[in-house]
């Protein structure tokens, strides 16, 4: 039998967010979040991935204006704000040795731009991350994951308003001083590439609220305060807490050309660099020619200022964390090729992989490719900070998950992440799967796409009694943690 060797402080483990989990949303002083404006629409194509999260400012105020929880998932997710501690020891028995989440900003701050903190949000996160501990499970923090202020979006102009830097500022460093003693790895903006994709989800960008102005260079413009944010919170950590890790973070889709016609292999290429200039950024300190040319060619202008551009060179990120579900194909004509989706995006479909029910290619030997581009790219440590299956699970009368497909899913990334780190030399400090309970699907606001080890018993709608139940999937996943760091090949089997 051979067995996979990792570092004996790898860690393995899962990751969520908070919109997706806590539920609770108007519980404690929690203030609005943009992740409550968004509602599962039953009657709209779930690959559809345009018009399910489609949002404009009538939208917004039908949310602001209802104040049920029926039709947005996000508003009751797992109920983990109540079930926390029943959570964690069920992943603490499972062998977790990583447990990654995000702070809501409106429990710190409702409003954004309020004057003092609410003590209870920070308090809940510090109780969060002291049951982590008692169980010696490390947290890894995300700051922001698709999750801002809704009274930032209504008042400032969100992410395009330089002053929502300071907002923002000021969030984190409360947040970082609260949780200084338990806390060293830090993720300033979950994928901070999905600005492009989802503007509001990713930086409360509505485009009807910028009439008059080029959309695209308002989407630049924000992201580019989020990168000097995210400097700010590497210079805070590097010069207060120096022990402390803060990482870029980026959806490292895979796109392949769809044949070897070097036409197609160019347009991969190109592709590919949209999907770099964000690590680029965080990991070398500026932005890369081949950005601002494209720019240029678009007459996209971002104002940027000189302390803003020395902040990004000189407080690069420590780490590349990233995210992987699957690739995608490209080619320069499509006539006559099937079109297939990948995690907010869509390319031509790969005869050679298999899809899940939302129309995502899997793709195992992905996960092991983007390592190797990453590590060739940067020279610096990795974390694969989310890879999982999203699928329908059916509840046995039993009270059993039968969830083979997601142990496939499973083992097949994770061989190739152990294969990777061991003949092609890749550093990497973890792997954490996406989803630990079950929790509602970012992109679909669904909780029907469920990706947990934990099933929990509730519905699109907000229906069921919250109880939780041992999936399949996560006896396997004790397994492999049971010898965590001489890995029975076995397993993969
Ligand atoms: C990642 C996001 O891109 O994809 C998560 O960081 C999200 O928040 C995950 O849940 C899976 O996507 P979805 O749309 O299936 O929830």
């Amino acid at each position: 039998m051979n067995k996979y060797h990792v570092k004996n402080n790898f860690l393995w483990g899962v990751a969520t967010s908070a919109s997706q989990i806590e539920g609770a949303w108007q519980e404690d002083r929690k203030g609005m979040s943009i992740a409550d404006c968004l509602r599962y629409r039953p009657k709209i194509d779930v690959k559809d991935y345009k018009k399910v999260n489609k949002i404009d400012s009538r939208e917004i105020e039908r949310a602001v204006n209802d104040p049920s929880t029926q039709k947005w998932a996000k508003r009751y997710g797992v109920d983990f704000y109540h079930h926390y501690k029943e959570d964690i020891k069920e992943l603490a028995e499972m062998g977790i040795k990583a447990f990654r989440f995000s702070i809501s900003w409106t429990r710190i701050f409702p409003n954004g731009d309020d004057l003092t903190p609410n003590k209870n949000g920070l308090d809940f996160y510090l109780d969060l991350v002291k049951e982590l501990k008692k169980y010696h499970i490390e947290p890894v923090v995300t700051l922001s994951h698709y999750d801002m202020p809704l009274h930032l979006v209504l008042n400032y102009d969100a992410w395009y308003e330089p002053k929502v830097i300071s907002f923002y500022e000021k969030f984190a460093i409360q947040v970082i001083d609260y949780l200084k003693d338990y806390v060293t790895y830090w993720i300033p903006f979950n994928e901070i590439d999905s600005i492009i994709r989802h503007p509001f989800a990713s930086a409360g960008l509505v485009e009807d609220r910028f009439q008059g102005k080029n959309f695209e260079e308002v989407i630049y413009q924000a992201m580019y305060h989020q990168f000097v944010a995210s400097s700010k919170v590497i210079k805070y950590c590097r010069q207060t807490y120096p022990h402390m890790k803060v990482g870029s973070m980026i959806t490292k889709t895979t796109v392949y050309p769809y044949n070897s016609n070097p036409r197609n292999v160019l347009k991969s290429l190109k592709q590919m660099r949209e999907v770099y200039a964000f690590s680029d950024i965080q990991i070398r300190g500026f932005y890369p020619k081949y950005l601002l040319d494209e720019l240029n060619r678009k007459d996209i202008h971002i104002h940027f200022t000189e302390k803003g551009l020395k902040l990004i060179q000189n407080y690069t990120a420590d780490f590349v964390a990233f995210s992987y579900y699957s690739s995608v194909c490209t080619a320069v004509d499509t006539a006559g090729l099937k079109i297939t989706q990948a995690n907010t995006t869509s390319g031509v479909y790969n005869d050679f992989l298999e899809q899940t029910e939302w129309g995502w290619q899997i793709d195992p030997v992905g996960i092991r490719i983007s390592l190797i581009e990453l590590a060739d790219r940067y020279n610096k440590p990795m974390f694969i900070v989310e890879n999982g299956l999203g699928a329908v699970d059916e509840l046995t009368s039993q009270g059993e998950i039968h969830d083979r497909y997601r142990i496939n899913y499973l083992k097949k990334h994770i061989e190739q992440v152990l294969l990777s780190i061991q003949e092609d030399g890749v550093e990497l400090i973890g792997y954490l799967t996406w989803g630990a309970m079950d929790l509602v699907s970012a992109s679909t606001n669904q909780m029907s796409k469920r990706y947990g080890f934990l099933y929990v018993d509730v519905d699109d709608f907000g229906k069921g009694t919250f109880k939780r139940y041992r999936k399949d999937s996560y006896y396997w996943y004790q397994k492999l943690l049971q010898n965590p760091y001489e890995i029975d090949s076995a397993l993969f089997e």
